[in-house]
């Protein structure tokens, strides 16, 4: 078994770890061990090289330059990486998996018109869980028929947004039962549903990011399963084309979504003896990534397998045609195309505890280290390679303490005004940003053959105040 990451696993940055450089044209020249097949398996980018003044280029595009055009802190996402990820999922579903299938981008871990048209373009689904996200979907031009609409509190205006737009939505609770008997019935078509649970089953990450243990405040329990079928079996207005279950994130397991497998074709069984066609059968997403070069998480190929090939048997043993397969990834699809760059500042050494650098983003464009304490690996953009000089701490410009994006990585000598990299940053980064003390979210820009393109702009303190307003009996005086 290999045991997970998430807030756990040996200390950050790469010069710390001691890898050693590799030599490969078109491979990461620092990271030992690439796995261009799926990209996951890597601190870089599948882009990520050197030029020759030794700096780091991801996309064809030098950071450094990216960082002195588009300011810091920013986003970069390589298209190259997110292309090659989403290949992998769909090949691998397509080699490994006897009957249809379809995967899922969980826009969650990354939303924008930019990534909803990216993954539309190589064929993916997409999951919303809000109106916001699937507004973005249904812009991005991601095609109807391939959404679906999560969420365990869903509002009736975003449940009317779905039907509006003939979104398949997942059933989570009685409430979402309720919402749509009253809205639905009446229309021209019925409303595809998958029926979402808790398949029970508890891997090794994150509390937070657990979702498919008992006590998760997703899905219906197992044993609401049967009357809520059996109710949707009742109404006309509803379309049960399939079932749902997710069991968590940053997951290195392979078993726990061999078990899911069986306990899904299980509840497959017993829906199609009430009746429905349920020929989907979504498994989620989870698969983790690398974010310390410790970090060893299974590829999207043995991962897919793992799923396609328990899917496959589990139904064939219980004489069930095979369903359509849907898987959900989100970290693994996006995470590993990104990197932020930050500009370092101010310096506080205190003799025998610690040196403190700090860099103009923080808690508010990176929130996981402070909500999860995940770790990061980090190198200066203008010299990956150069040797470490000693062990620093890169703290955010947050009030807040615990504003702190890497604890105790090796960095070498460095200055202020140097570009720093944080690898994987491409999902729950951007996705989960804050204002937090007012500061502006960063820009994104995609990198592709030596080309950047601004997707998403950089915010301005201004706008900060938009949707301020200043009562009239407390208008300063001037
Ligand atoms: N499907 C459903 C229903 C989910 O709830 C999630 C993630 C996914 C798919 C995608 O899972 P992934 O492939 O990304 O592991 N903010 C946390 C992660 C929260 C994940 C929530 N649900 C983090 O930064 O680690």
């Amino acid at each position: 078994m290999v045991s997970t990451s998430a807030p756990d696993s040996a200390p950050s940055g790469f010069a710390g770890q001691g890898a050693p450089p590799a030599v490969g044209l078109g491979l990461v020249p620092f990271e030992a061990g690439v796995d261009a097949a799926s990209p996951n398996r890597n601190l870089a980018p599948i882009t990520a090289s050197l030029d020759q003044q030794g700096t780091l280029m991801v996309g064809g595009c030098q950071l450094d330059d990216l960082a002195r055009t588009y300011g810091t802190p920013l986003y970069v996402l390589d298209e190259a990486t997110l292309r090659a990820t989403c290949r992998a999922y769909r090949q691998a579903l397509e080699t490994c998996y006897p009957g249809p299938s379809l995967a899922i981008y969980a826009s969650k871990a990354n939303s924008s018109l930019a990534l909803t048209a990216l993954v539309a373009s190589e064929g993916l689904g997409l999951d919303a869980v809000s109106a916001g996200e699937l507004l973005t979907a249904l812009q991005g031009g991601m095609p109807p028929e391939r959404i679906v609409l999560h969420g365990n509190n869903k509002s009736e205006e975003e449940l009317e947004l779905a039907l509006a737009h003939q979104v398949t939505v997942v059933v989570d609770n009685w409430q979402d039962v309720e919402i749509l008997s009253r809205i639905a019935p009446g229309r021209q078509s019925p409303v595809r549903l998958l029926v979402r649970f808790t398949p029970g089953i508890e891997c090794h990450t994150h509390e937070y990011i657990r979702t498919g243990h008992l006590d998760s405040k997703f899905g219906f329990d197992p044993d609401q399963l049967e009357p809520v079928l059996r109710h949707l079996a009742g109404c006309s207005w509803a379309l049960l084309d399939g079932l749902h279950a997710h069991i968590g994130s940053q997951i290195f397991e392979l078993e726990p979504h061999r078990d899911l497998a069986a306990v899904m074709a299980e509840a497959l069984a017993l829906a199609r003896s009430l009746g429905h066609p349920c020929s989907d059968l979504n498994v989620g997403g989870g698969l983790g990534i690398r974010y310390v070069a410790t970090d060893d998480p299974p590829s999207i190929q043995d991962w897919v397998r793992t799923v396609a090939v328990a899917v496959a048997e589990a139904c064939q043993a219980r004489n069930l045609s095979l369903p359509r397969l849907l898987c959900e990834p989100g970290r693994s699809l996006v995470a590993t195309a990104g990197l932020t760059l930050y500009r370092l500042g101010s310096r506080k050494e205190i003799p025998g505890i610690r040196t403190y650098v700090s860099v103009d983003g923080g808690m508010s464009d990176n929130p996981r280290p402070i909500t999860y304490q995940s770790r990061y690996t980090a190198v200066l953009a203008g010299r990956p390679l150069a040797e470490a000089e000693a062990s620093f701490t890169v703290a955010g410009k947050h009030c807040e303490s615990g504003d702190v994006l890497l604890q105790d990585i090796a960095l070498p000598q460095h200055a202020t005004g140097d570009v720093l990299a944080v690898f994987a940053t491409g999902a729950y980064n951007a996705s989960m940003a804050s204002n937090y003390n007012r500061i502006p979210r960063p820009a994104t820009v995609l990198v592709h053959g030596g080309k950047a393109e601004v997707v998403q702009r950089r915010e301005q303190p201004e706008e900060l105040l938009r949707y301020d307003l200043l009562p009239p009996h407390l208008n300063p005086i001037t």
